[in-house]
């Protein structure tokens, strides 16, 4: 959450930066703000208002601040102290001259602020950030070296935090620093880049580091230092971004979203790719893993919200063919419940962005606990991947709506790859087995485009219920956490009270939830897969029917079956029925988009959330 900047160069900061924010602006848009070094007079300038980016570009328009070679910029996702133009960053130090964005939480902010109270500092926002920037002024009138200065400071800061600051008697200088939270330099000509990620200033250059855990960065035009807190130089390793600026455009869509649901054949076919070898499933980057992969006994999949979805879904593939118990369960508790975790546990972690702070300390703690550990994820040099022992990238590209799309089929993909990785390893299924399946696999993408060429009807049927006050989504098996999906992206798009359930679960209670005209989606099971399956789900929309539910089916083309009892039918092709997610996701997540598009709604950028949730 929350979106940094930072920039030295030409006299041009002020461009750079809100290039910068307009990519970033995902990660929070709560409010935002630049401070540059103005080239004229030397002096620190600050614009920064409550809102979208928009808001602040018109204020830029309106009361230019000049513009210079050095600047920083953010785009927030309020934690402490509301969305206000006073709590917006960056923060200045007590004399004006210094000025400091932050992400994360520092947690003895209270602490800092009554010792610098006492000393007679005064404060202007609610902000924990705001403690650091005076602390830094502070330090500053100290050491005389901002560098010396930023150092002290963020030794005495506790909790989470990316911080960027610049100071008007040193500029053409950049330092930042990151615990807990993501910091990323772009290696230019005669400028450098600070970013919370690539998409900060890939237009700019493709050349990156990651900045490791606990270390501080200090960037001028020509030269980039990265040092530990106390001093010690770092040596880093420059990536290059996989993608470029024209990937993360909305590249005349209506929506990023609508672009990235669109993106759903190429995310599944860039994952796969490079992959399957000789009519197996080998995944390069795991090669130096196989003693590991083949001693484990147990496997935990941990995630949040949409990617722990897609873990329920690779948990009935892995166990199915590669024959070890898998359990699935959302990274802020599994840290918390003291799990039984051994040596060979294997803890697997999905997060498309790679920086999911209940995640993150998910996977620290599972690997303090002597668990090996592997990450699934969709973002170069992000947090997650480093920290753990081994990684496997999604290639989905970058997703800029917040809700996930394209993230989700590659995540599952991702994961069926994995699953049949292991299984060749660990020889639970034949080598005509492997192939089979890869060969369903293969061909996800072109089935992918056959569901997104028919969404129409999807969409129209969304933009008839714009209406709708609560949506039931019902499902089976793999189907279960696709139906789980369903009711996520509802709300979270279109503020729709929607739940999902398992059908089997139905007269357990939910069932009590049915009257007359309720819509409930329910994502039918092939009958090749498990005709019982199938029957016992037929059953359940008789049931829900004859208590006078809308019926939404989502069914494999040539099922008659549930024609008599839906209301709409929308199909999907025939894959295997484990393959089926894939497919069936995607109508659910049409639908939520159009729904939230006919009322009106922001649907890259939905209310209270932000795109990486970098706080616990
Ligand atoms: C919902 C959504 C979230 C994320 C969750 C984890 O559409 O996007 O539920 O899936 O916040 O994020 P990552 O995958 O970045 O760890």
């Amino acid at each position: 959450m929350c979106g940094i900047v930072g920039y030295v160069g030409s006299d041009r900061s002020l461009e750079v930066l809100l290039g910068g924010l307009k990519r970033l602006e995902y990660r929070g848009y709560d409010s935002a703000g630049v401070a540059v070094i103005d080239a004229r007079d030397g002096s620190l300038n600050v614009a920064k208002r409550a809102g979208k980016l928009g808001v602040l570009e018109d204020e830029l328009q309106r009361h230019p601040i000049g513009n210079g070679a050095t600047g920083i910029g953010h785009t927030r996702w309020a934690t402490h102290g509301g969305p206000t133009d006073r709590n917006a960053h960056p923060h200045l130090g007590d004399d004006g001259r210094l000025a400091v964005i932050h992400n994360g939480i520092i947690e003895n902010f209270a602490a800092l602020r009554d010792e610098l109270l006492a000393e007679g500092f005064a404060f202007t926002s609610e902000t924990d950030t705001e403690v650091a920037a005076v602390l830094l002024g502070r330090e500053y009138r100290a050491t005389g070296d901002l560098v010396e200065a930023f150092r002290r400071v963020v030794s005495r800061l506790d909790g989470a935090f990316t911080l960027l600051a610049v100071h008007q008697e040193q500029p053409g200088v950049v330092v930042g620093a990151r615990r807990n939270s993501p910091l990323v330099i772009g290696l230019g000509d005669g400028e450098n880049f600070l970013g919370s990620d690539v998409a900060a200033f890939v237009e700019h250059t493709r050349r990156a580091v990651a900045i490791g855990q606990d270390q501080i960065v200090v960037i001028t035009p020509d030269e980039v230092a990265v040092t530990d807190f106390d001093g010690a130089g770092v040596e880093v390793e420059p990536f290059e971004v996989a993608w470029d600026a024209a990937a993360a455009e909305k590249g005349g869509w209506p929506s990023f979203m609508a672009k990235e649901i669109a993106e759903e054949p190429d995310a599944v076919a860039n994952t796969l790719r490079g992959r399957i070898q000789d009519g197996a499933a080998v995944i390069p980057e795991l090669s130096d893993l196989d003693e590991l992969l083949t001693g484990i006994d147990r496997i935990t999949i941990i995630a949040c919200g949409t990617a722990s979805y897609a873990g329920q879904v690779g948990a009935y593939a892995i166990e199915k063919w590669a024959r070890i118990p898998v359990e699935v369960e959302l990274s802020h508790e599994f840290r918390y419940r003291d799990p039984v975790i051994t040596p060979s546990t294997l803890v697997v972690s999905i997060s498309q962005s790679g920086e999911t702070m209940d995640t993150l300390m998910a996977v620290k703690y599972a690997k303090d606990a002597g668990a090996k550990t592997l990450s699934i994820c969709n973002t170069q040099g992000a947090t997650i991947p480093r920290e753990s022992d081994g990684a496997v990238y999604t290639h989905a590209g970058p997703e800029v709506a917040v809700a996930s799309t394209k993230a989700f089929v590659a995540q599952i993909t991702a994961l069926y790859l994995f699953g049949l990785h292991l299984a060749r390893l660990r020889g639970t299924l034949t080598s005509a087995q492997q192939a089979a399946n890869l060969d369903e696999l293969a061909d996800i993408p072109g089935k992918l485009e056959r569901v997104l060429e028919s969404s129409d009807s999807v969409a129209q049927l969304a933009r008839w219920m714009s209406d709708t006050r609560a949506v039931l989504f019902l499902g089976r098996h793999v189907g279960f956490p696709i139906a789980l999906e369903g009711a996520l992206k509802l709300k979270e798009l279109a503020y729709i009270h929607a739940e999902g359930f398992a059908a089997g679960e139905l007269k357990h209670g939910p069932i009590a939830l049915i009257e007359a005209g309720q819509p409930v989606f329910v994502v039918v099971p092939s009958p090749r897969g498990s005709d019982e399956m199938h029957k016992k789900v037929v059953s359940n929309i008789q049931e829900i029917r004859a208590r006078g539910a809308r019926v939404l089916a989502i069914a494999e083309e040539g099922d008659a079956a549930v024609l008599p009892f839906a209301d709409e039918v929308v199909r999907i092709p025939l894959a295997a029925p484990l393959f089926e997610p894939l497919l069936a996701v995607i109508p659910l997540q049409v639908f939520a988009m159009e729904l939230a598009a006919a009322k009106g709604l922001d649907v890259d950028q939905p209310r209270n959330l932000a795109k990486s949730v970098t706080v616990e």
